[in-house]
């Protein structure tokens, strides 16, 4: 690694850390800790938008977040076309571009992500989830419910997906496993590394994957997006890009939603028997995890123009953060927004899954793998409880755990 990417980062660190013992609600998120919720409820206090003193601009409100996400005025990248040096992203990832770009990458993925054809997968979900708890139970029913189960599934579905071949899929786990801590709190030196290790790894793997699928074609996406390739629709980086995001933005994401689904039943045991008694109510539980303990809680947006919001003159460049895991428990949309309730009427759409151009692409697919999952749990492993403490991962982006031991 560079050495003044180093010092920029011990730099960046420090003056994190002296920012949040100054009181700043946001720079207090940014050290992620394992309840964040409070601090949410400070910079609610705040008002619909305010400035943190490390210059971010800040947000908890339903509202104000909607608006901007569908306001073709912020955009995800800066001016200079620069990222912010805390943030190691998919630079040719349809999330890590603004239009064009992002149109023509987006319509291009759809048909292989189609959220109309996500039924077709439920048979191939439903099969390999009985494998899963049968393997837990034949190992005597007592693990890690994160290693054992959650990390598992969106795995599966993901290399499925891709069509990522048997021999490739250990090293596509573990990269993947390696990569997702590009998202914890503070990035050493030693993190960026591993991480931009990991990432080149993966390209490498995928540009293996895109030989072999022209050779021996699939239904998978990289099949389906080879003649985008030649075409010239679509360069062999952006494929590579996109590839390398899915493993980690199509699973890591899941992961979680699982893991805290599963939690939460075993949390509120009155509504946990009112699942295992209607196993219909599958998609509410999910609905509700996705609300109270949103697996995304944060992602930003950089103001492309000079523009006033909220009654604040936000220069071009500024970042805003979107605190979606707060904005989720806005009490002007959601009425007591701090309890946990499976039976909640449908309420205003959730910001779990962002909005506007970049709303996600697998929301259909991971609420799918969400409820098969839970409906697994209800029915298999009804006796299912926790026995060891939680450890949460140490990010202000994922909220999600790594250690959940559990027996059947
Ligand atoms: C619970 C699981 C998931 C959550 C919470 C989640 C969340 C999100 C969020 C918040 C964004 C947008 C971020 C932003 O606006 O800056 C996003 C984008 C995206 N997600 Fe997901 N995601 C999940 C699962 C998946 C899965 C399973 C896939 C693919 C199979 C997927 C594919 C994508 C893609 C391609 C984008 C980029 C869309 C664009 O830029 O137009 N996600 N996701």
């Amino acid at each position: 690694m560079a050495r003044d990417t180093t010092a920029q980062l011990a730099v960046w660190n420090e003056y994190l850390w002296s920012v949040g013992d100054q009181g700043d609600p946001y720079a207090l998120i940014l050290r992620a800790p394992d309840d964040p919720y409070p601090l949410y409820e400070e910079v609610r206090a705040r008002g619909p938008l305010h400035r943190s003193a490390l210059g971010t601009w800040v947000t908890a409100d339903h509202k104000l977040s909607s608006k901007v996400l569908r306001d073709r005025r912020f955009g995800v990248r800066q001016l200079s076309g620069e990222k912010a040096i805390e943030s190691i992203e998919f630079d040719n990832s349809m999330l890590g571009v603004d239009p064009p770009d992002h149109g023509r990458l987006r319509k291009l993925a759809i048909p292989a992500i189609n959220p109309g054809q996500m039924e077709s997968w439920r048979p191939r979900i439903e099969t390999y989830t009985e494998e899963l708890v049968e393997k837990f139970l034949a190992a005597g029913g007592r693990a890690n419910f994160m290693t054992a189960f959650a990390q598992q599934l969106p795995n599966y579905v993901i290399s499925e997906l891709l069509g990522i071949p048997d021999r490739h899929r250990p090293a596509a786990f573990r990269l993947t496993r390696r990569m997702a801590r590009m998202i914890e709190s503070e990035p050493t030196p030693q993190l960026v590394e591993d991480v931009t290790g990991s990432v080149a790894e993966l390209y490498l793997m995928f540009e293996d994957i895109i030989a072999l699928r022209r050779a021996d074609p699939g239904d998978d996406l990289v099949t389906q997006l080879l003649p985008a390739l030649d075409e010239g629709r679509l360069s062999k980086a952006e494929l590579v890009a996109l590839c390398a995001f899915l493993t980690l933005g199509g699973v890591e994401t899941t992961v979680n939603l699982i893991g805290n689904a599963t939690l939460l039943m075993l949390e509120h045991p009155d509504q946990f028997e009112m699942f295992k008694g209607d196993p219909g109510l599958a998609p509410a539980v999910i609905q509700e995890t996705l609300r109270f303990e949103t697996p995304t809680q944060q992602y930003r947006r950089i103001v492309q123009e000079d523009l006033e919001l909220a009654g604040q003159v936000l220069p071009a460049d500024s970042q805003v953060a979107i605190c979606a895991g707060a904005a989720n428990r806005d009490p002007e949309v959601y009425p007591d927004p701090g309890r946990f309730d499976i039976t909640r009427p449908p309420g205003r759409e959730l910001l779990s899954f962002s909005l506007g151009i970049h709303f996600c692409l697998g929301a259909a697919l991971a609420r799918l793998e969400g409820e098969v999952a839970l409906a697994a749990v209800a029915r298999r492993l009804p006796n299912l409880r926790r026995i060891g403490p939680i450890r949460r991962r140490k990010s202000y982006v994922i909220r999600g755990m790594l250690q959940f031991p559990v027996a059947a």
